[in-house]
Formats: C-alpha cells, sequence, structure tokens
C-alpha cells in the first residue's frame, strides 16, 4: 500500500528521506541526461533482485541506500568528465569516480545510512571512469555492490533496448563482470522483475521498498542536504565555484534588513541554495562561452530555472521554498525569466533572492567580464531598481547587509520605475499622452509604451483604474 505524505509547510517540515532524495534525484537524471527516474528505478530493480536472490534484511537495506546514494553524486556530463558526443570538449576523466564519491558519500552521512553504505559506494567508485560500472572484481564487492551493479547494468540496457536486450546483455555478462548467480536469479525472475522496472507507479514503489524505520527528514538535515546540492551544482562549472553558498548566506544576512519571519528566513535560505539546480541541465560550453549569447543559448540559460521548478515543484513538503527558488531570475515588472512573474505575484523573499542572486553573480568573475568590486555592484543593483527589474527594498537590504551606504531609493512601486510612476501620476490627473511627453522631454512613443507597462504592473485597463489605485495605495503624491 502506498504510504502517503504529509506535506507540511516548511516552518513544520517533516518529510521522508526517501522521497524527498527519490524527487531530488531527478536533478542528477537532467544533469546525466539520463532518463527521467533511473535512480528510483535501478533502486527498485536492485533490492526486488536481492530479496528474490535471498539477501538478509540488512543486505536489503543497505543496498536500498547505496543505489540510490550511488546516482546522487554524478556530476553530469561536463566538467568531470564528458562522453564521446557530449556537446562540450571532453576532458580527463580523471577525478570522475572521487567526485561522485565524495557527493554520494556526503549525501549518505548526511542521511545517516551507516558506515556498510559508505565502504560500500567506495567499492562502486574505486576507479570508476564515468562510462562503466565498477571496475573491481565482483568477488572483491559486497552483496549490495553487486545488487547495484547488475541493476544499474539492466536498467540502462532496458532503457534503451527493452527487455529482450537487456536479458541478452545479462546474459553475456552474467560470465564476466557481473555476478553469475544474482544474473541467474534475474534472467529466472525476469518477468516479474521487468514489471517492476516498468511499473508506471515505480515512485510508490520506491517508498514501499524503503527499510523501516522509515528515515525521516528534519530541518537540519534539511539545511545538509540543500548545502551539499547547492555545492554539487556548483561544482559542474568551475565558474560557479562559491555562488550558490555566497547568495544564501547574502540573502539570509539581508533577510534581517527585511524584518523577514523566521519561517520567511529558513524558506529563503534552502531556496537560496536550491535556486540554481537547474544549471544542471545546460552545458558548460553555454555557462562558458566568453562572448555574447545568441537567441538560442539564451533559451537554454532560460531553462535552467525550468529545470529548478522541475526538481523542485513536485516535493509538496518544500512548500514556498519551491515558489521562492523558481522566481529567482524574475524581475517585478516582468522582464525577467522563466514565468515572467511580475508584481505582487513575487513575494518579499523572491525579491530578494533576486537581488542577492544579481549581487553576487556581480562579484564573481565570469568569461565576458571580471568580477565588479563591491561600489560597482552597488551602483548596478541601485540601476536596476531604478528602472523596475529588482525590487528597490530587496536591494535596499542587500545593499546594508554588504555594508553600503548607496540606497535605490526612490523605491519601485509594484514594480514600477520612478519614471513609469511619474508617468502614472500624470496620466491619473488627466494629461495626454502628447502632454506627459512635453512634460517630461521623452517621446509619445516612449510615454505609451510607459502606459502599456503601467496598465500590466498595476493590473489595471484605464486610466481611471491607475489613478484608483494610485489613491487607493496612498501613491497619488
Ligand atoms: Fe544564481
Amino acid at each position: 500500500m502506498t504510504v502517503s505524505i504529509a506535506l507540511p509547510a516548511p516552518a513544520s517540515l517533516h518529510a521522508r528521506m526517501a522521497e524527498l532524495l527519490g524527487r531530488l534525484s531527478l536533478a542528477f537524471d537532467i544533469a546525466n541526461d539520463s532518463p527521467y527516474g533511473k535512480a528510483v528505478r535501478s533502486v527498485v530493480l536492485a533490492v526486488e533482485l536481492g530479496k528474490l536472490a535471498g539477501a538478509s534484511s540488512e543486505e536489503l537495506r543497505d543496498t536500498y541506500w547505496l543505489s540510490l546514494f550511488a546516482y546522487l553524486g554524478c556530476p553530469g556530463v561536463d566538467h568531470e568528465q564528458a562522453p564521446a558526443g557530449a556537446e562540450d570538449d571532453p576532458s580527463p576523466t580523471e577525478g570522475y569516480g572521487r567526485v561522485m564519491s565524495d557527493t554520494s558519500v556526503r549525501l549518505a552521512r548526511i542521511v545517516g545510512v551507516g558506515a556498510r553504505v559508505v565502504a560500500a559506494l567506495g567499492e562502486i567508485y574505486e576507479g570508476c571512469d564515468g562510462r562503466t560500472g565498477p571496475v573491481r572484481s565482483k568477488d572483491g564487492l559486497s552483496l549490495p555492490a553487486r545488487l547495484h551493479q547488475i541493476a544499474h547494468v539492466a536498467e540502462i540496457a532496458h532503457d534503451r533496448r527493452g527487455q529482450a536486450g537487456a536479458t541478452a546483455l545479462i546474459r553475456r555478462q552474467a560470465a564476466g563482470q557481473l555476478d553469475g548467480r544474482l544474473c541467474k536469479v534475474l534472467l529466472d525472475n525476469q518477468a516479474e522483475l521487468f514489471a517492476a522496472l516498468e511499473d508506471p507507479c515505480v515512485l510508490d514503489r520506491f517508498l514501499e521498498l524503503e527499510p523501516k524505520p522509515v528515515a525521516w527528514v528534519d530541518e537540519c538535515r534539511m539545511d545538509d542536504i540543500a548545502r551539499a546540492l547547492a555545492i554539487f551544482a556548483d561544482i559542474k562549472c568551475p565558474i560557479f565555484f562559491g555562488h550558490s553558498t555566497g547568495v544564501a548566506a547574502l540573502a539570509e544576512r539581508a533577510a534581517v534588513q527585511m524584518a523577514l519571519s523566521e519561517s520567511e528566513k529558513r524558506a529563503l535560505r534552502w531556496a537560496a541554495l536550491l535556486h540554481d539546480v537547474g544549471r544542471l541541465g545546460v552545458p558548460n560550453s553555454i555557462w562558458t562561452r566568453p562572448g555574447p549569447l545568441d537567441w538560442a543559448q539564451w533559451e537554454r540559460v532560460r531553462l535552467h530555472a525550468h529545470y529548478t521548478e522541475r526538481v523542485l515543484a513536485p516535493i509538496g513538503a518544500l512548500g514556498s521554498v519551491t515558489e521562492i527558488a523558481v522566481a529567482a531570475h524574475e524581475h517585478v515588472d516582468g522582464s525577467g525569466y522563466h514565468q515572467r512573474r511580475s508584481g505582487r505575484a513575487l513575494v518579499p523573499a523572491a525579491r530578494l533572492l533576486a537581488a542577492a542572486d544579481v549581487a553576487q553573480a556581480m562579484s564573481e568573475d565570469r568569461p565576458h567580464r571580471p568580477a565588479l568590486e563591491p561600489a560597482a555592484v552597488a551602483r548596478e543593483l541601485v540601476a536596476s531598481a531604478r528602472e523596475g527589474h529588482l525590487d528597490g527594498t530587496a536591494v535596499d537590504a542587500v545593499l546594508a547587509s554588504l555594508g553600503m551606504e548607496t540606497r535605490a531609493e526612490p523605491r519601485s512601486v509594484n514594480g514600477l520605475s520612478e519614471r513609469e510612476l511619474d508617468v502614472s501620476r500624470l496620466l491619473a490627473r488627466g494629461k495626454t499622452n502628447r502632454e506627459i511627453a512635453l512634460i517630461l522631454g521623452i517621446s509619445v512613443r516612449t510615454v505609451h509604451n510607459h502606459v502599456q507597462h503601467i496598465f500590466d504592473k498595476l493590473g489595471v485597463h484605464s486610466r481611471s483604474g491607475a489613478a484608483i489605485w494610485l489613491m487607493d495605495h496612498d501613491f497619488a503624491n
């Protein structure tokens, strides 16, 4: 029977560890261009095979976590390794196993699955080059590692070539790298095992197989997991070294300036750590491009916010964390991405994350520019607030947390820039577009554009609607 998961707000986060990690494994599928759900399917196959092979409950427990963590460490097809045919230049494979092992082991320790699983992770990554499975002889591997090895090979073959292709491959490897006895168990029970692999409710099956007692995520562990994933996402490409953790630290300091509640601060911290996990799905060749991006490359950059959403949105327990994280690149005037949310659709924590992300990014070297000095960062932030992109209050909070005296005043109103506020007041006083253009010394066409933006941002359709909004919110003067 499927276990129903309570989905409380982050303030009282209490989620199943297996569900959180199972769903987060999507980030690693995206990073590796693997079929979605690969980790979850492999765990199910490894454990079901172990049950049929007579593994003890202790061995099944180790198999479950080993097989899951074995996937939660793969850094993707870029910096640490690049298979033939990948978009980026192939780079040396040396260190691939170490990176996988480091991330996997760190997560395994956070969850507290025990020394045997940690040791088994070392077994399967020893000498691994990212293209093949474990290189250690099957005789030197523990039973959980051997089960993982077969499940890993069978899942990939099944995905690419179906049941017939998978059984043919297992048959061939039974006398070689894979454990012959376990291969025979798989071949003798292939109908049952492949049905498990093809189960449309495989995530439910994965949760049912979790060893008892069920592991839960508390806030402390969530902090650690979010930080581990942030570091993992930043490892993908050297230019992002320290980015996500830097954004989180900056946002948390600025949150004090904005007097966010403890619950909001906690959600903001996790959102800041997780906001760029979607970057794993975009090749490093785009992130490291020294020249301007063309439209197609920009589309791929924008996609990273969508990937972040796809990874986090199904994790109901994260609640507002997801809403904040996926809005990291939105602007209050609707000119950001990827949902083009604006104004009040962006909660204060989301506005703050956007400002902190820009500040942190500007203080880091990028291929097309060196890191900006603090004063230049402040100027850019203030300019962005005045243009209506970043929220003025959020920019002020970030600047204050950096010890900068510069401020973004006057603050934007509902995403309106200072100029749009001027136009909206003249509009509300009955001035025509031509009169407004003359008063402000701008073209009629520019006034027309401002008026369209004002209507969009205030959610009104007429001059009267804008006038009512301004008076209603005490911005008539
Ligand atoms: Fe970012």
